[in-house]
Formats: C-alpha cells, structure tokens, sequence
C-alpha cells in the first residue's frame, strides 16, 4: 500500500459544517500543492435528479429503498472517481457526504483499499448554530421553489431520517472525531500509519482568517458624553460615518456582517449592507459590550465622584476587574471567543469576514489574533472613524488599522 496519497472520507449529520471542512482542507492541502479534488454526492444528485425530488424528506427515508439505490448508486460514482484520481496524479481525495450508516462505510473502506483512508466525523450539536445553519441551507437553490417553512420543514426532517441509520465511527480503522464549531479533536484512532496526518491534524484544529474586518460601531449619544453600555442609536454624525464605511466597503463582496445584540452595531451594519447584493446580519449577544453592572449608563466621571473605589479598583487592575454585577475583561473572555466560533462557523466559504462590535469586544477579538499581554488588552487603540483589516493564516499574518472615511471627508469638506 503506497502511503504518500490518502482518502478523506467526511461523515456527520447535514448542517454540520462538513462542506465547510472539505473546502478548508482543499484549500490548505492546495496551498501546500498536494494534489487535492472533492467528491461530493450531494452535487451529483442535485445533477442527475429534479430538485423537486432531492429536495424533499422522503428521498433521505430509510424505507425509501429507490431512493437508497439512487443514493448509493452516487456514493458509487463518487468512490470510483476518487480512486480514478488517485491512481492518476492525485494525492488527496476528499469524498463529502453524510455517510451515517456503518453499512455505507463499510462499503467505502472495502472498495476504496488501495491507499490509506481517514473518516472524519463533523460534530456540532450547538442549537443556536445548527438553527442559523439550517437558515442558510433553506435558502440555497435546491430548496427555491419551496417556501422558507417548508424547507426548513423538510430540511428538518431529512435530518431526523439521517438520525434513524447514524452510527459513530467506532470499527473504522483510521478516524477523527471533530468538534467542527470549536475545529477541536474530540477522538482519534489509528491503525495505518499515515504520510499526511501530522500536516492535515494541524490544518483541522488552525482558525484560518483570510480577511476579517473588526469595525467598531460608530458614534452614540452615550460616546459623546463619555457614558457607558446601555443602548443609545447612532447620531448623525454616527450615521454619515456608517454610511462612509458603506461607501468604503461597497466594491468589497461582504456575504455576512456579525453584530452584538444592540442597536448601535445593527445600524451600523444595516447601513454597510445596504450597498452590497447579498448580505445577512446575524446579531450574537456573545458580541455585546462588556456588561457594566451596576455601572451602566453613568459616565467615567460620574464613577469617580459617585463610586470612588469601583474607579480606583478598575484602574488599579482593568483586565480582571469585574463592575459590581457585571463583567472584566477576564469573564468576558470565553463568549467573546464562543462569539468568534460561531461567526466563523457561520461565514462558511465566503473569504471576506466582517463583525461590528464594541470597544471592549474588539479589544478581545484582535487580541484572540495578536498577541497582547493581558495587562496591555484594556488600552488596545479601537477608533471609530478606522476599522482593522486582519488576515490570520498559517503562512500570513497581517494588521493593519486603516481609515474608511475619505468620501466622508470629501463630502462634507
Ligand atoms: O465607552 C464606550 C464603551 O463601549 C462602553 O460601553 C464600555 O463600558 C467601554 O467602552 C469599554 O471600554 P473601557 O474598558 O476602556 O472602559
């Protein structure tokens, strides 16, 4: 058995985030110019059969046995292109779909035996995020000629279908386990030795960030008067900003805009999606401003007068000082990173990533990127009229903070 080429066989229930993993992996093992293809069956369905038919529960029924014959009849086809690929000059082949059974992946270790075989399982069970998931999957063109309820419905009920015949990999003789939202191993086994495993371990637990646009929302009434949290709107100032950053970002193709759970981050965004095709905006509350507790809605200088030792104390030690019933920057820490996860998760295959925040949250974010000594991260430099472009990838690693307002200078020069 040559050594130096491998099958990546995905498994998991639908929505959670295999398609996303094979295109990662296409693109990593590409970059490193590994010879890599994807072999997905859910194309070829979608070639060889009316969406009508596809699209609908009872085509995934375990008691539909022509469906299953089509089904594996697919499976069949994608096995034989793979193998194809790799006697020629392919190295990688990356066979995505749901592959529950243990009858399915039986089928697949014994026909595809002639070079070492990796089954990946994709595991997310967040609520949150397989509702968001499902969302985007009802909205691709398989499901167009149904209306939103409906697919959703029958998407639901695929799933449910799928749940019927899932078997955990357990038997196989090579496998990885993976949580896909926090890309961490949960479980691995290994039988044959594997040429490529020490590189693709690497590539599954990396966040990569081609380009991330960190935007503080813009300017409040409460960031006139110095005060904090709450939930002020913009002011007119705050909404010919966002309407530069609109102008600014309107060549750029920007699928999905993050946003906290407050109105100043959803106009913001609601201003910038305005000027794009196509764009969602998903409000994470793991987004929201650090919670000032007792604090909230005062002013800097109303704390000092009125609350002396809460000031003298947040001072004293800003990163893990906690407002009376609120939050430090040390407690906010882990939904800020749930936060990135999920947005990450989300963005799937688009390359351009924005999120609107706060200016405690993204002081957390950038430093989830850039290195800061915790003490530092309080005082990190967020701005509002300048946003960070950030690109986060194994062999690139770009900063830079740049200004977005030139056409809100010309226009109001
Ligand atoms: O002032 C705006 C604000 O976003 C407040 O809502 C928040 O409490 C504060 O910034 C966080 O910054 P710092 O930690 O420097 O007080």
């Amino acid at each position: 058995m040559s050594d130096d080429k491998l099958y990546i066989v995905l498994m998991g229930l639908p929505a959670r985030g295999k398609s996303t993993l094979a295109l990662r992996l296409l693109e990593a093992f590409r970059k490193d110019h590994i010879r890599t293809r994807i072999f997905n069956n859910g194309n070829l369905r979608r070639i060889y059969r009316p969406l009508d038919e596809t699209s609908r529960a009872e085509f995934y029924s375990p008691r539909n046995f022509a469906a299953i014959a089509l089904r594996d009849k697919f499976a069949r086809m994608n096995m034989e292109r793979a193998r194809s690929y790799l006697r020629n000059s392919g190295q990688v082949a990356i066979l995505d779909a749901t592959n529950a059974s243990r009858r399915r992946r039986e089928t697949i270790e014994t026909y595809l035996n002639d070079h070492p075989l990796l089954f990946i399982e994709c595991i997310n069970d967040d609520q949150e995020i397989l509702n968001l998931s499902i969302l985007e999957k009802t909205r691709l063109p398989e499901f167009s000629h149904l209306e939103y309820k409906k697919a959703e419905a029958e998407f639901l009920k695929r799933i449910d279908y799928y749940k019927l015949i899932y078997t955990p990999l357990k038997m196989e003789r090579n496998f990885v386990c993976l949580d896909s939202l926090q890309n961490r191993i949960i479980k691995e086994k290994h039988t044959d030795p594997i040429y490529l495993f020490a590189r693709l371990r690497d590539y599954l637990v990396t966040d990569e960030v081609k380009n991330l646009f960190l935007i503080r929302h813009t300017q409040t009434e409460y960031n006139l008067e110095d005060r904090i949290g709450g939930n002020p709107g913009l002011t007119i100032k705050g909404k010919e900003q966002a309407e530069a950053l609109a102008q600014f970002f309107c060549a750029k193709k920007i699928s999905y805009i993050f946003t906290s759970s407050k109105i100043r981050t959803k106009r913001t965004a609601e201003a910038i999606a305005s000027k794009q095709d196509y764009c969602r905006i998903i409000a994470l509350k793991e987004f929201d401003e650090i919670n000032a507790g007792i604090c909230e809605g005062m002013t800097y200088a109303e704390i000092e007068k009125k609350m002396p030792d809460v000031f003298r104390a947040r001072e004293a030690n800003k990163y893990a000082y906690a407002y009376p019933e609120g939050e430090s920057y040390a407690t906010m820490k882990p939904r800020i990173e749930e936060g990135i996860k999920k947005a990450f998760f989300l963005n799937r295959h688009s390359h351009n990533i924005m999120i609107i925040g706060h200016q405690a949250v993204n002081r957390l974010i950038l430093s989830h990127f850039l290195y800061r000594r915790e003490v530092d991260v309080p005082y990190i430099y967020i701005p509002q009229d300048r946003f960070y472009h950030i690109v986060s990838m194994q062999n690139k690693k770009l900063f830079e903070l740049k200004r977005y307002d030139k056409y809100f200078y010309k226009k109001t020069a």
